[in-house]
């Protein structure tokens, strides 16, 4: 089968590569995101491969049905940038991989919240300069302080117990509590509870209606004054100017996110011989209390081996007109 792979990096190619020959499968890798623009470079493809930040709305899904694309493998576990109804009314099945590696995310939010509250970063630049002062370096224990997770699903809850094991309070809000996390001493709170009562936000929830912008003016308000707000999620979740405002006026003490609003145009890219024309993240950027990953969260090896490993399984299931094990419905 011929598939067409977009918004491809090298590290993309490398994986697929590594395992494409002996599945039987043909990728065509293209730089280019899927968007309305270069959906016809679809044309001759039964499937396409697409990642995050592919625009995945009615109107592309409209040409790729055009063109007789009839799956569309997203290589993540996310699928808030398609439109659903529009691939279910032009029979385009839709698979995703829903679990690469819950701990390589969970792992990165840890690694956040390290950086910001012990400036390993500030310390490694210092250090390298000469500088062996500890002016402005000092940070807090983790152990005894109460860390509240927003979404306790394979993320969430593997964050969890990494929290637990580094001493902490651990307070969650979810839709479906987990009582394997219960028993292990997690407590689930209401949402607004755990607003008010932890040092530490990390959302692991997706980005749905119910989801878009749970941090912001209100939300922020009943917060702890120095919250640490941590988002290895979607960006979305965050209203932007709202934290901002935050950060301005000091309720927000740190913040750490992988994953940013408008990401789709900066992420994944080199511009760093651009001049970046979104104020809002170099307003981000200037804070000392703000560090910015773009979307790194899940890159790890085993990660990128099971993304790739999944995506093919996904395809060839397709192909052979299998049950689509991992389909989004
Ligand atoms: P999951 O589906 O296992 O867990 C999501 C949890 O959120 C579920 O327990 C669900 O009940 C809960 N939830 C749904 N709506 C909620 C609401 N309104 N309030 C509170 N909780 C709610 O998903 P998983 O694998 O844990 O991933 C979580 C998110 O992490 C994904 O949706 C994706 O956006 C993000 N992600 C980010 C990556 C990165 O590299 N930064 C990589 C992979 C995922």
């Amino acid at each position: 089968m011929k598939v067409a792979v977009f918004s491809t990096k090298p590290y993309d190619q490398e994986y697929f590569e590594r395992y494409a020959s002996s599945e039987d499968l043909h990728f065509t890798y293209f730089d280019s995101p899927l968007n309305k623009d270069t959906a016809n470079l679809s044309a001759g493809f039964e499937a396409i491969c697409v990642f995050v930040n592919d625009t995945v709305d009615k109107e592309t899904i409209d040409l790729l049905a055009g063109h007789g694309v009839g799956l569309i493998a997203l290589r993540c576990a996310g699928y808030n940038n398609v439109d659903l109804d529009a691939a279910k009314e032009k029979n385009i099945k839709l698979v995703r991989v829903p679990a690469y590696s819950p701990e390589a995310v969970a792992e990165h939010a840890v690694a956040l919240i390290l950086t910001l509250n012990r400036k390993t970063h500030k310390a490694y630049n210092r250090v390298r300069e000469g500088n062996f002062s500890l002016n402005k370096l000092l940070g807090f224990n983790l152990h005894g302080k109460t860390v509240g997770v927003i979404g306790t699903g394979k993320i969430g809850a593997t964050f969890c117990g990494i929290m637990k094991g580094f001493g902490c309070n651990v307070i969650a809000y979810d839709l479906y509590p987990s009582e394997e996390l219960k028993c292990q001493g997690v407590e689930y709170r209401p949402l607004e509870d755990v607003f008010k009562e932890a040092d530490i936000i990390s959302l692991h929830c997706p980005l749905n209606p119910d989801t878009k912008h749970i941090i912001n003016k209100s939300s922020l308000e009943m917060m702890k004054d120095g919250i640490m707000i941590i988002n290895t999620s979607r960006g979305a979740l965050i209203n932007t100017p709202d934290i901002i405002d935050g950060l301005a006026n000091k309720k927000v003490g740190f913040l750490g996110i992988d994953v940013y609003e408008q990401e789709e145009n900066l992420f994944f890219k080199d511009l760093s011989e651009m001049i970046i024309e979104d104020d809002l993240i170099l307003r981000l950027s200037s804070y000392p209390n703000v560090l910015i990953t773009s979307h790194q969260a899940y890159f790890t090896r085993e990660a990128m081996e099971e993304i790739t490993l999944t995506t093919m399984k996904n395809i060839k299931e397709f192909c052979s007109g299998s049950t689509l094990t991992n389909e989004v419905i």
